[in-house]
């Protein structure tokens, strides 16, 4: 699909948002691995969910869905059957490495497997510590297709120390850490979202974490003691998806004479990076109503167009925004001055290389787009020309570079558009009913 966004309109009104990907991803999988009736509202149902709502069924799991309200039945960690075949992942990586720890800790066996794309993503970083723990796992040629057979229970519980802050590792451990012999510690360099543990916590499970102490930087710690019990059922609206939030904070931003408002999303601040970062630019960006909900603190967010002016984002605040690098390009690209993004080598393993491939598509714009090796630099103009632009079949590319073309002098066509599918298949109709002028043509 090829979508030509025309910019100039301003963009007004308000938008809600489907539930956040990571919590849908865990609501699923941690309902599967309950005992009992769990209820779950607000699920994104899209691309990179549905391989694991197949999976359940896979493995011997009940549920049902009515529109975004998933009941699940779990059978608890003692009740997942063998697959017959391989489960298909599909491109999400989060599936792939969340039910690696799943099949872990259920002892079920099977094989994990995906698209091309996913079996270009690193694996070895769970192989290797689950291998330590006593998980008879093996990866292929440190990718996927991952198999995995029936491991001696209890697992080992052990200290990791991650190279890579990341919270797919981090959950596939603790979730193989609910059935060691004694409490697991993860450790790693930076504030990698923390989803998992909230979650797990208002099941039941014993799990906490620790940052830093003073001068001591052992890094951010995470401890899980085994289960005793089995994990309760899990009740939960799911708040809107932040990193989706982000492509219409950023079109708000940009878009002339704008004033938007978005209901009810997710403010973890493991998440919260690119608002810290657009406020350091002088977005008008302003939080209202901001409450907890199932354990996740949320609130509204309202948006109004604004001059921008160049930031640095590196350190901490990089793995808590490490899905906004496109679309927070795009605002630096609209600002005034050179914004420098570094420590964020982690974007050469998404679903595309996102440091090469951003930098190569923005600069079709009109933008001075410079790579380096662990992030890049934009020389904001206040302005993007327009041209023709590939997704190369990355949603998070292809909903940034759409975004580009709201502020642009002529339009800006992206090429391979239906990828956007994969985290939010609304969000086209919903830039729309914001007054965006885009027009989508199918291939063929
Ligand atoms: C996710 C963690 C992040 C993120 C991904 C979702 C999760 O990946 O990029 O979109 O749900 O745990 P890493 O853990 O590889 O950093």
């Amino acid at each position: 699909m090829r979508c030509t966004v025309k910019g100039g309109r301003p963009l007004r009104g308000t938008v809600r948002l489907p539930g956040d990907k990571s919590l849908s991803h865990r609501a699923i999988l941690f309902a599967a691995l309950a005992e009992g009736r769990s209820e779950i509202d607000n699920l994104l149902l899209a691309g990179v969910t549905q391989p694991m709502l197949a999976a359940l069924a896979a493995f011997g799991i009940e549920w049902s869905l009515q529109e975004q309200h998933l009941t699940v039945i779990g059978n608890g960690l003692e009740g997942w059957k063998n697959p017959v075949g391989a489960i298909d992942c599909g491109n999400s990586a989060t599936t792939m490495r969340l039910l690696a720890g799943a099949m872990a800790a259920t002892n079920v066996e099977g094989v994990l497997d995906g698209s091309v794309g996913l079996r270009r993503r690193p694996m070895e970083r769970i192989v290797q510590p689950l291998q330590k723990m006593g998980v008879a796992i093996q990866s292929t040629d440190g990718c996927a297709p991952l198999t995995i057979t029936r491991s001696h229970h209890p697992l080992r519980g052990m200290e990791h120390r991650l190279e890579v802050a990341s919270a797919q590792v981090k959950s596939c451990l603790i979730l193989a850490a609910l059935v060691a012999d004694r409490p697991t510690q993860i450790c790693e360099p930076g504030p990698s979202r923390d989803h998992t543990e909230r979650m797990l916590a208002s099941m039941g499970a014993k799990i906490g974490s620790i940052p830093p102490q003073g001068s001591d930087q052992t890094g951010y710690q995470t401890w899980v003691e085994p289960l005793s019990e089995p994990l309760k059922p899990l009740q939960m609206h799911l708040p809107g998806d932040i990193s989706s939030a982000a492509f219409f904070i950023v079109a708000g931003l940009i878009a002339p004479d704008s004033d938007i408002a978005i209901e009810n999303v997710g403010l973890n601040p493991t998440r919260c990076g690119l608002l810290e970062a657009l406020s350091e630019m002088q977005a008008g960006l302003t939080i209202k109503g901001e409450r907890d909900q199932g354990g996740e603190p949320c609130g509204h967010l309202r948006i109004q167009s604004s001059f921008l002016e160049a930031t640095t984002v590196m350190g901490e605040r990089v793995v808590r925004m490490i899905d906004e690098f496109p679309v927070f390009g795009v605002a630096a690209a609209y600002a005034q001055g050179e914004t420098l993004v570094a420590d964020a080598q982690e974007l050469r393993y998404k679903e595309s290389d996102r440091i090469a491939m951003f930098c190569q598509e923005l600069r079709k714009l009109g933008v001075e787009a410079i790579e380096t090796q662990d992030g890049f630099r934009i020389i904001g103009k206040g302005k993007v020309t327009g041209g023709v632009v590939n997704a190369h079949g990355d949603h998070r590319l292809a909903m940034a570079l759409m975004v580009a073309g709201l502020g642009s002098q002529e339009p800006v066509v992206v090429e391979g558009a239906e990828v956007v599918t994969e985290s939010l298949p609304q969000f086209i109709p919903l830039l729309r009913s914001l007054g965006a002028d885009i027009l989508c043509e199918t291939d063929g």
